[in-house]
């Protein structure tokens, strides 16, 4: 007999945990989130403005793309304090923001961009709060600007061929959201914490952007082992460029 689900570790105190590791970890992933640094920069193409770089991290890629893209100001936030001492020991943003803290974008000028990569999002427990995270993103965003997201594919075709046919089919004639959430065992030095997460469809995410009121001008797919970009949105991580209306 199984009991009820262990309840999951918040993103907060996992990230605290692995914010040691996480700049290594990072690296494995080189191929693959360099390609997603690329359609950002591409994206931007010299007109960041403003830039919000949201779920953060260590706040080294952040760093990296800002030499890139040359924002006019800099933010940082994050939900980890480890990640948020990471990110203000760099010196680079001009504030550093935990998201915990009430009110805590209040001091933030309207911004051009906002940069929330490789799946924020989908640490969020629910649609709900999915759907809000996107909401409030967008009310910081001035009018014309941009939104630049990259989040878990739950129809990528490398978790093999019948597998992905039966997901895009199943998901097609009776979508549900909660069908991307996945439960796991996240082990840090030794420590198990029960952690969970969210794959999502592109119709999802589509719903997700469209409802907080962001028109997608980009949608493309980019391969999680080698960094190839694709148009056919089976192809790896999917990736969004969504402008708030002008
Ligand atoms: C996979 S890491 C990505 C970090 C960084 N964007 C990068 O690409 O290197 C996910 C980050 O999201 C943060 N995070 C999780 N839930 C969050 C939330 N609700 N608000 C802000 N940050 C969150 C975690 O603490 C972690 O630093």
């Amino acid at each position: 007999m199984t009991g009820p689900a262990e309840p999951s570790t918040d993103a907060a105190t996992i990230y605290d945990a692995f914010a040691q590791k996480y700049r290594s970890y990072s690296e494995t992933k080189s191929d693959y989130l360099s390609a997603v640094d690329r359609l950002v920069c591409e994206q931007l193409n010299g007109r960041a403005g403003v830039v919000l770089d949201y779920g953060a991290g260590d706040g080294v890629r952040g760093a990296n793309l800002c030499e890139q893209i040359a924002p006019d100001a800099f933010y940082q936030a994050d939900v980890s304090n480890e990640m948020i001492a990471r990110c203000r020991s760099l010196g680079l943003a001009k504030q550093v923001f935990q998201v915990q803290d009430p009110d805590w974008s209040k001091d933030l000028p309207p911004l051009d961009t906002v940069m929330c990569l490789w799946n924020v999002l989908g640490h969020l427990p629910d649609t709900q709060s999915r759907r809000a995270l996107l909401s409030e993103l967008h009310a910081l965003l001035r009018p014309g600007g941009t939104l630049i997201i990259d989040v878990n594919n739950r129809h990528y075709v490398g978790y093999g061929a019948f597998k992905t046919v039966w997901r895009r089919i199943i998901d097609a004639v009776k979508p549900d959201y909660a069908r991307g959430d996945i439960r796991f065992n996240w082990a840090i030095d030794g420590v198990d914490f029960p952690a969970s997460g969210h794959f999502f469809t592109p119709a999802e995410m589509r719903d997700l952007l469209q409802t907080a009121g962001l028109t997608i001008i980009k949608a493309v797919a980019v391969h999680y082992a080698t960094g190839d970009v694709s148009e056919n949105l089976t192809r790896g991580q999917l990736f969004f460029a969504a402008t708030k209306s002008s």
